[in-house]
């Protein structure tokens, strides 16, 4: 099963990718075969096509579009790790999205959220977007504080976290469950 894990933010000084290397390690336990998706490698323009990409068969993409699609098609699942800006998710993550036709399509994704209010307003909207490319949403979802507080700079999480008995070491774990269920069944609908 492959798992691609969306980085969604690209700032500089940015936080967001060590929750993303926390989740990449429970995910390869939870026996995922993972590969990084971190949007600072697809310098993508601010979506500019002449229509919608599901009703565009003459697309021809090229350059970082051409690699992000591929790269997302090659996918069977996903976790999108996003911080929540202005209430919703960085315009970075949503741009990325918005060029997607069915790379998506009938793939389970999992969210893992964070920021000062822990990322529920950026679950809550990513919840809307992706049914709009398809995906299909696992019900399980991570909530974390903002990840600059909440783990090291190798992605450790803090001891206080950890030792939550409520808290995201088994949030994530429940969450990769779903994910590997939603894996395999929509892995056979796919065929
Ligand atoms: C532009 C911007 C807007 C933000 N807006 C919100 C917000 O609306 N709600 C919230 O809970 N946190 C908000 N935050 C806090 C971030 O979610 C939090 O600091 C997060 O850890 C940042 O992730 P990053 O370091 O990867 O950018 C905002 C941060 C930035 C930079």
């Amino acid at each position: 099963m492959k798992l691609g894990i969306i980085i969604g933010a690209t700032r500089e000084g940015r936080s967001t990718d060590r929750a993303a290397t926390w989740v990449a390690e429970a995910a390869k336990k939870s026996g995922f075969d993972v590969k990084m998706l971190d949007l600072r490698d697809y310098d993508m323009p601010m979506f500019n096509e002449p229509a919608s990409p599901q009703y565009n068969p003459d697309r021809a993409p090229e350059g970082a579009v051409k690699q992000w699609l591929e790269a997302v098609g090659d996918m069977d699942a996903f976790i999108i790790v996003t911080p929540e800006y202005n209430r919703s998710i960085p315009g970075v993550l949503k741009n990325a999205i918005d060029f997607i036709a069915y790379e998506f399509e009938r793939k389970p994704i999992g969210i893992v959220a964070h920021g000062s209010s822990n990322g529920a307003q950026a679950v809550s909207h990513l919840r809307g977007i992706l049914p709009g490319v398809l995906a299909v949403t696992v019900p399980r979802t991570v909530f974390l504080p903002v990840a600059r507080h909440a783990f090291d700079e190798d992605g450790v999480l803090n001891e206080e976290l950890a030792a939550n008995p409520y808290g995201p070491i088994g949030a994530l774990d429940a969450m990769l469950g779903d994910l590997t269920a939603y894996t395999t069944a929509l892995n056979t609908i796919r065929q």
